[in-house]
């Protein structure tokens, strides 16, 4: 093939929600292509479940903070230590253990309770507004914030600060937009966390900064490696929950029927949620993860040279038919649901239980609070948040 013929990336949703038929005809022809990137730079999409799994869980392939020299990393905050993708191996086995008892069954169980509080509290404001009212700033930007709050074991009013800056890390991160106002934000970020994980030493308690704290004392991270993370965590489960959660209503607004089935039977929230993460994940444009193969790789038949740049598509994944039955129909009560939105192999989300019990409490009541629920503009008018990873929406206008 003639280089200047390869195809672009498709997008993958059009009108904001619905996965795009350019998007799907791909999968359907095969699970590797090879694409030009938005970037310019020519690279493998790989739509296939399985060789997905295979690529994340295939040492080979470094991770996306690790790309080769020829690629600026998708984010300022890639390749800084403690940055969880940015690390690889034992290095990072030691790192995520660290983190690790942050989301023990016992703390999330602790959390669960809260999560259903601060909801509760969010839709409480939400309901004295004047209508519209956003979305986001009322309920999905917030709810997250405050539930990573909870669990950092910072102060519930620093979440505005936190959340701010944690959201201009993460804006501006394409290869080609700029990055200085992300930077700043990112070491404002970093003191912000230095600060408060060295007020634990007076004040210590059952939260991650104390175990990251504790971490530095007994040498098992240095105090880098610890803001690192603990930063990390900030803006992974910030942005990402917030993105889903206006992702999941907007699906829910789209498909009415799913609404009220939900409704009508609580009992399929569980469902209801993994189906949201596997229909309507977040993220702008072009989605899914890179990774970046050291050698000379080849998975399913395609070889793929090393250093090339590697992008699983995580949401084409869910439209495999080798996995999932009629992938294009939303069905809140779908039977088996083995999904890849919180990625696979060891970089797996760390807080996907956490999203999950975000993702209920929003779910699980909304509809009931606000029985007439519905956007107030046309969901082509939102605007999409482009130049963040995650996605979600500038803002989210509601009526109910
Ligand atoms: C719906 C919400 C969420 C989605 C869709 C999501 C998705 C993901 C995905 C796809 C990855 C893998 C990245 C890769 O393999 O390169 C990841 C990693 C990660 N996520 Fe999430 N996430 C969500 C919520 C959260 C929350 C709530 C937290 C923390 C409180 C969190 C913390 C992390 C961390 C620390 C990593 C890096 C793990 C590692 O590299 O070992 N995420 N997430």
């Amino acid at each position: 093939m003639l280089e200047h013929s390869l195809p672009t990336l498709p997008m993958w949703r059009v009108d904001h929600i619905e996965p795009s038929p350019e998007m799907l005809a791909l999968v359907e022809e095969g699970p590797i292509h090879r694409v030009r990137f938005p970037s310019g730079h020519e690279g493998w999409w790989v739509t296939g479940y399985d060789e997905a799994k295979a690529v994340l869980s295939d040492g080979a392939f470094r991770p996306a903070g690790i790309p080769p020299t020829a690629f600026t990393p998708d984010s300022v905050m890639l390749g800084s230590p403690g940055w969880l993708v940015s690390h690889e191996g034992d290095e990072h086995s030691r790192l995520r253990a660290i983190i690790g008892p942050a989301f023990s069954d016992f703390r999330t169980d602790l959390l669960a309770q809260q999560v259903e509080s601060i909801a509760e509290q969010l839709f409480a404001t939400l309901s004295i507004q004047p209508q519209p009212a956003d979305l986001r700033k009322y309920l999905s930007f917030p709810l997250p914030a405050m539930v990573i709050s909870a669990l950092m074991g910072v102060r519930y009013e620093d979440h505005t600060f936190f959340a701010e800056l944690s959201d201009e890390v993460m804006t501006h991160q394409h290869e080609t937009g700029p990055r200085s106002a992300s930077r700043l934000a990112w070491e404002e970020l970093r003191v912000y966390i230095r600060d408060r994980m060295r007020e634990k030493r007076r004040d210590p308690g059952d939260n991650l900064l104390t175990d990251l704290l504790l971490a530095v004392e007994q040498g098992k991270a240095s105090e880098e490696e610890a803001i690192g993370l603990a930063a990390g965590m900030l803006v992974a489960g910030h942005e990402s929950t917030a993105a889903q959660i206006e992702c999941g209503l907007l699906a829910m607004f789209r498909h009415p029927e799913q609404r009220e089935r939900l409704i009508a039977d609580p009992s399929l929230l569980d469902k209801a949620v993994e189906e949201i993460l596997r229909m309507y994940p977040p993220g702008a444009g072009w989605d899914g993860i890179m990774r970046y193969p050291r050698c000379d790789v080849t998975i399913a038949g395609v070889h793929i040279p090393a250093e090339s740049k590697v992008l699983v598509g995580l949401p084409a994944t869910s439209f495999d038919l080798r996995h999932f039955d009629n992938p294009e129909v939303f069905d809140i009560a779908r039977e088996g649901n083995p999904h890849l939105a919180f990625s696979y192999g060891p970089h797996y989300c760390i807080g996907g239980a956490l999203a999950r019990l975000e993702l209920k409490a929003v779910f699980g009541s909304i509809f009931q609070r606000f029985p007439g629920l519905r956007l107030a503009v046309k969901p082509e008018e939102l605007e999409l948040r482009k130049e963040i990873i995650t996605g979600g929406f500038e803002e989210m206008p509601v009526l109910w």
